[in-house]
C-alpha cells in the first residue's frame, strides 16, 4: 500500500522540504497544505500557530496521512510537542541546523536567519545552548522574506534590498556558515548567494536531514538516486490563495 505523507507550512515555503521528501521517498503519496490565509506565522502568537497546526494535522489525517512533516520552523517551534502529545501518528519537525553549522565553521562565527517566532522558541534556544558554547552566533530575522516568496518575487532589486538588510550584518560579523532557519528562505538562495559572493560563506538548509528522518520513521531506506519520481503523487491544498503554491511548486 502506498504511504501517505502530509506536509504543511504557513505558505509555499515548505515546498523546499517537499522537494527533498520527493527525492528521499519518491513512491509516497503527498498531501501538501499551505495555510496561506494565515501567512505569515512569524510574528503570530504560539497559541494561534498551535491551534492552526492542530486543525491542519486533523485535516491531513482525515485525508489519510500516516506521517506528518511540519515543514515550517515557526510551527515546529510553537506546536511540535502538542502535536506529538495529542495524536498517535509520527510528526517530523524542522530542526534548526545549528549543530552542523557549529561543527563546520572555521571563522568561529555562525549566522542564523529565521523568523522571530523560531528565534524565541525553546527548541532553538536549547539547540543553541547545546552546540554553540565555543562559537559566536549572530541572528537575523528575514523581515519580508516570506512575503517575497509568496508573491513570487525572488530576485528583483527590491528582493535584493530586503535580503541584504537581513544578511549583511551576518556577513559583516564574519559568519562563514549561515543556517536557513525558515523553509521559505531556500527559495531566495540564488539572491542570497549573489549578495554573499566575495564572502567565504556556506548556507545550510536542514531539509535533506528532515527528509531522511521521515524515511527512517517510516522504515524506508532513503532512495539513493536523489531523483524525483517521473510523476510524483502530490495534492496541493490551501486555506487561501492557491496561486503562490502552484507557482512555487513548479520551481521544485
Ligand atoms: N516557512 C516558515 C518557517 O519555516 C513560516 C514563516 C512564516 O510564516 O512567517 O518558519
Amino acid at each position: 500500500m502506498t504511504t501517505t505523507i502530509g506536509v504543511f507550512d504557513s505558505g509555499a515555503g515548505g515546498l523546499s522540504v517537499l522537494r527533498e521528501l520527493l527525492k528521499a521517498i519518491p513512491d509516497a503519496r503527498y498531501i501538501y497544505y499551505s495555510d496561506n490565509a494565515n501567512c505569515p506565522y512569524g510574528d503570530k502568537s504560539p497559541e494561534f500557530v498551535t491551534q492552526r497546526a492542530c486543525a491542519i494535522a486533523e485535516l491531513l489525517m482525515e485525508k489519510g496521512a500516516q506521517l506528518i512533516v511540519v515543514a515550517c520552523n515557526t510551527a515546529t517551534a510553537a506546536a511540535i510537542s502538542t502535536l506529538r502529545a495529542r495524536y498517535t501518528i509520527p510528526f517530523v519537525g524542522m530542526e534548526p541546523a545549528v549543530k552542523p553549522a557549529a561543527l563546520g565553521t572555521e571563522s568561529g562565527v555562525i549566522g542564523v536567519l529565521a523568523t522571530a517566532g523560531t528565534l524565541k522558541g525553546s527548541l532553538y534556544l536549547d539547540t543553541k545552548q547545546k552546540y554553540t558554547s565555543d562559537v559566536k552566533i549572530i541572528e537575523g530575522v528575514g523581515r519580508g522574506f516570506v512575503e517575497l516568496v509568496e508573491s513570487g518575487d525572488l530576485s528583483s532589486a527590491k528582493a535584493e534590498q530586503i535580503c541584504r538588510t537581513a544578511l549583511q550584518p551576518l556577513l559583516d560579523a564574519g559568519a562563514d556558515r549561515i543556517v536557513l532557519g525558515c523553509t521559505h528562505y531556500p527559495f531566495l538562495l540564488p539572491t542570497l548567494k549573489k549578495l554573499a559572493s566575495g564572502y567565504n560563506v556556506t548556507f545550510i538548509d536542514p531539509a535533506p536531514a528532515v527528509a531522511s528522518r521521515a524515511a527512517q520513521l517510516l522504515g524506508i531506506q532513503p532512495a539513493a538516486g536523489n531523483e524525483k519520481a517521473a510523476q510524483p503523487q502530490v495534492e496541493l491544498l490551501s486555506s487561501g490563495d492557491i496561486g503562490p503554491l502552484k507557482r512555487n511548486y513548479l520551481l521544485i
